[in-house]
């Protein structure tokens, strides 16, 4: 993981135009609320000094040791992704280093979990989204929900997106309504293969789930909504390539040691763009 030398002063380097930041342990200032903690992912909310934005609520999103390095690779991924390709996510995101003693004090039944050797851990955080989780906002009106979703410009942008990272996890959980029609996207850890993959054998032409396309239309889907992702998928090899300096940039402080690793998730992502078209022509049962 990280050398401490790329830790200069409080709230550290960032590349000129990026919307992600490295923040030294001081940068978070105070535990507020535990969101979830399951075996694969803790999350709770903080306040945390932004260089940008002044104090701000994050959601402070961790993960046992084991699983850290490809659950950071795999949100900073998408997250970049995300933005290059206007898609709703939260203005800023972190990777924080913490002293894992800090995240003891927070999860105090995952000490295990979360314990290492050198006593520094690292966390995912993304300011706080204003809106509601889908999940809340109607929880027990599924129709109209569905009925939301389908109305919103953006879905064959986002589904085509899902397919390009190969996320399996879109649930209603993973979507914000931040406005009437209009949804933010979280979590991203459950992208190429998901967080306890073995890096170096993930297959790009492996065929991920897309849960949202599915609960919202079944097997059978409307051609304006795949003659949309195929759109959106011609956009994807520029997207990839836009972006993948600055995912190198992330991957070679985050893993300095272990080249195979980012190397893996880059080729995967690449090929992933290169294949966009084809790979959603074929799964719509588009004939050219
Ligand atoms: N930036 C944010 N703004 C507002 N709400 C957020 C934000 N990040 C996360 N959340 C909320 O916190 C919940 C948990 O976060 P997240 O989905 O990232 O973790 P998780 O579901 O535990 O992770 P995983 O599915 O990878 O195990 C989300 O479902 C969402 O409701
Ligand atoms: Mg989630």
């Amino acid at each position: 993981m990280f050398k401490t030398s790329d830790i200069v002063g409080g709230s550290q380097k960032y590349t000129g135009s990026s919307r992600i930041a490295l923040l030294a342990p001081e940068a978070y200032l105070t535990e507020l609320e535990v969101i979830r903690e399951n075996p694969t992912s803790l999350v709770h909310v903080a306040e945390i000094a932004c260089p940008i934005y002044g104090r701000i609520q994050g959601f402070v999103k961790t993960f046992p040791s084991r699983f850290i390095e490809s659950a950071l690779a795999n949100e900073l991924a998408a997250y970049l992704l995300a933005c290059a390709d206007q898609l709703s996510v939260a203005e800023q995101a972190y990777v924080l280093i913490l002293r894992t003693e800090q995240l003891f004090k927070v999860h105090p039944n995952f000490r295990v979990e979360l314990a290492n050797d050198d006593g520094l851990s690292y966390a995912w955080v993304t300011k706080a989204i204003e809106g509601h989780p889908l999940r809340l906002l109607h929880p027990v009106n599924e129709p109209e929900l569905q009925k939301r979703l389908r109305k919103w410009p953006l879905l064959p942008r986002v589904l085509a997106f899902d397919d390009l990272v190969a996320n399996e996890d879109r649930s209603h959980d993973n979507l914000i309504a931040i406005n009437n029609g209009v949804f933010a996207l979280v979590d991203h850890a459950e992208i190429a293969g998901g967080i306890a993959r073995v890096d170096e054998f993930l297959d790009p032409t492996m065929r991920s789930k897309n849960q949202l396309l599915s609960m919202l239309y079944g097997d059978v889907v409307p051609s304006n909504i795949s003659s949309g992702m195929m759109l959106a998928a011609e956009r994807h090899i520029e997207i990839f390539q836009q972006i993948e300096p600055e995912l190198k940039y992330w991957y070679d402080i985050l893993f300095p040691d272990s080249n195979a690793r980012s190397h893996a998730l880059l080729s995967f992502l690449n090929e992933r763009a290169r294949n966009s078209v084809p790979r959603i022509r074929q799964q719509q049962g588009f004939l050219i």
